[in-house]
């Protein structure tokens, strides 16, 4: 790991420790309030606080570095950064749902990408006590513990996640998947939280992971399921202007036995 690598990793590893600190107290003191974007997409106090924590102890520490940011920085145009520009991609609470309704499967993501590489991911799951971690190159880990995806070979034995989005009027083609998903394989969880969802997969807890997500879902979960060996692809053609490696459209991450056979079965073009 080069010391670059290094240093970034010791600072996002920090950063999602304390923000997750901020996510705890806030729910034991019933602090924050609900709000909603459009399409009902919650967004509550904590969001903001986290995300304004995460971004300016960034600012501070790497002026140069650029923020993606779900809740200050969403619309920001990638295309005009120099490909050897650090990009850190910010989450503040992914499962913001569960966080309201008092669940315990909640992340705060941090990623960061340069040109065309994901180089580091960090998700903290604060009420799990859970800190998951890659490095390009460098393994994957959660807490001290090295990652490594399932050996699930079979879609018959396929314990695979999925999400649905805020957008209602998207829902159909999403449900016509998972049925598909459900007649092939074992079972289907939706638990809440995207980021967790991918260090699920790198982690063997679940063998699967398809649904279209923004990059500040995907950034850092998606390297730390490559990472434990995970196959990281997608079932949509990539549209929209994100670069490729935090373009979360039609996201498919699974163990490498099992990948060209769930894209079949997401092909709903095609019977299966
Ligand atoms: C959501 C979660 C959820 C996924 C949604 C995301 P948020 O993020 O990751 O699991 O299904 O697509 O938007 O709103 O809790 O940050
Ligand atoms: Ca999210
Ligand atoms: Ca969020």
């Amino acid at each position: 790991m080069s010391k670059d690598h290094a240093e970034w990793l010791g600072f996002a590893k920090n950063l999602a420790i304390t923000a997750g600190r901020l996510v705890i107290e806030a729910r034991q003191n019933s602090v924050f309030v609900r709000d909603y974007k459009a399409d009902h997409e919650l967004v509550t106090s904590t969001d903001l606080a986290v995300d304004q924590y995460l971004c300016s102890s960034i600012a501070e520490r790497y002026p140069s570095h650029r923020i993606l940011s779900e809740e200050s920085s969403p619309n920001m145009n990638l295309g005009d950064i120099a490909d050897e520009t650090p990009v850190w991609v910010i989450d503040p609470i992914d499962g913001t749902v569960n966080f309201a309704h008092g669940h315990l499967h909640v992340a705060v993501s941090i990623g960061l990408f340069i040109g065309q590489q994901r180089i580091l991911g960090v998700v903290n799951a604060p009420f799990l006590g859970e800190c998951f971690w890659a490095v390009k190159g460098a393994g994957a880990y959660c807490n001290d513990k090295k990652l490594s995806v399932s050996g699930a070979k079979e879609l018959r034995n396929a314990l695979v996640a999925t999400g649905f989005p805020y957008q209602k009027t998207a829902l159909s083609p999403i449900l016509e998947r998972v049925s598909r998903v459900l007649h092939h394989c074992q079972d289907i969880r939706r638990n809440g939280s995207a980021a967790l969802d991918l260090c699920w997969v790198a982690a063997g807890r679940l063998d699967a992971y398809f649904e279209s997500v923004k990059p500040w879902d995907m950034a850092a979960g998606a390297l730390i399921a490559e990472e434990a060996g995970a196959t990281v692809g997608g079932y949509l053609p990539k549209i929209g202007a994100w670069p490729e490696v935090v373009n979360g459209e039609g996201l498919l991450v699974s163990t490498p036995a099992l990948y060209d056979d769930l894209l079949n079965v997401l092909d709903i073009s095609v019977p299966f």
